[in-house]
C-alpha cells in the first residue's frame, strides 16, 4: 500500500508523515531529503546550480549515475549519508531550484519507485500523489497558512541561536511555494483525489491522527 503526503514547505507534513508511517508500521520515504542530497551533490561536483542551464549536461550526466540507500531517518546518495547536512534552508533552497530541473526530477522518481517497491510505504514530498504515485490508496495534500509556517520555522531554529528575522524566513517560504507551485514539470498541486488537510491550528499529532482515521477508513478490510 502507498500513502502520499505532499504539501507546502514547513507545512508539518513531514514531521506528520513520520508519525503516521511509524503508526502504521510502514516504511517512510522522504523525498525532499533526496532532493537536498541532490542539491548538495551537484554544488560538490562543482557544478552552479543557479546556472543550470549552462551546466545541463553536465547534471544530466551526474544525475544519470544517482543511486539512494534505503533508510527511513537516513539519506544516502551514492554511498555518502548527506543526513546531518540537509536541514538548512540552504540545502531546502537549493533542493527547490534542482528540482525544476527535468533531468533530476526524472531520475529521483525513479529511485523512489525503486525504493518505495519494496512494501508499504508513507512517502511524503510534492509530487507523489501526481506524477510518482496516481494509484496510490490514500493520498494527503498539506497546507497552512504562510505565516504560520514562517512563525514555526523561527521557533524551530531559535534554539540553536540567534533568531532568524521573521520577515526574511516568510519571503523565503513565500518565494519557495512560487517555485515550488509554478515549476513547469510536476508542480506542487493536490491531486484531484487527495485530502487537502489544512494544519494552520492543528498540532503535528492532531494531523497525524486524522491522516490515520482516514486511512484507516479507505483500507480494504479484511
Ligand atoms: O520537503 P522539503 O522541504 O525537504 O523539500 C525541499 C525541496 O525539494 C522542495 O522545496 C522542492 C523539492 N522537492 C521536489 O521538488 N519534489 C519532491 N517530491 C520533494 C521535494
Amino acid at each position: 500500500m502507498i500513502v502520499t503526503v505532499d504539501g507546502y514547505a514547513k507545512s508539518g507534513k513531514s514531521a506528520a508523515a513520520k508519525q503516521l508511517a511509524a503508526a502504521l508500521g510502514f516504511a517512510y520515504l522522504d523525498t525532499g531529503a533526496m532532493y537536498r542530497a541532490a542539491g548538495l551533490a551537484l554544488a560538490e561536483a562543482g557544478i552552479d546550480i543557479h546556472a543550470m542551464k549552462r551546466d545541463a549536461v553536465r547534471i544530466a550526466a551526474a544525475v544519470a549515475g544517482y543511486h539512494y540507500g534505503r533508510a527511513d531517518d537516513r539519506v544516502e546518495l551514492n554511498g555518502t549519508d548527506y543526513s546531518e547536512r540537509i536541514g538548512s534552508d540552504e540545502a531546502g533552497a537549493a533542493a527547490s531550484k534542482v528540482g525544476t530541473f527535468p533531468e533530476v526530477r526524472k531520475r529521483l522518481q525513479s529511485e523512489q519507485i525503486r525504493l518505495a517497491s519494496g512494501g508499504n510505504t508513507v512517502c511524503d514530498g510534492r509530487d507523489q500523489g501526481t506524477s510518482v504515485f496516481p494509484f496510490a490508496e490514500v493520498k494527503f495534500f498539506v497546507i497552512a497558512d504562510a505565516t504560520v509556517r514562517a512563525r514555526r520555522r523561527v521557533k524551530q531554529l531559535s534554539g540553536d541561536g540567534p533568531a532568524p528575522d521573521f520577515a526574511r524566513t516568510l519571503a523565503d517560504i513565500l518565494f519557495r511555494d512560487r517555485q515550488d507551485t509554478t515549476r513547469a514539470i510536476d508542480p506542487l498541486v493536490p491531486a484531484t483525489d487527495a485530502f487537502i488537510l489544512d494544519t494552520t491550528e492543528l498540532k503535528v499529532e492532531e494531523v497525524a491522527a486524522v491522516m490515520l482515521h482516514l486511512v484507516n477508513s479507505c483500507r480494504p478490510r479484511g
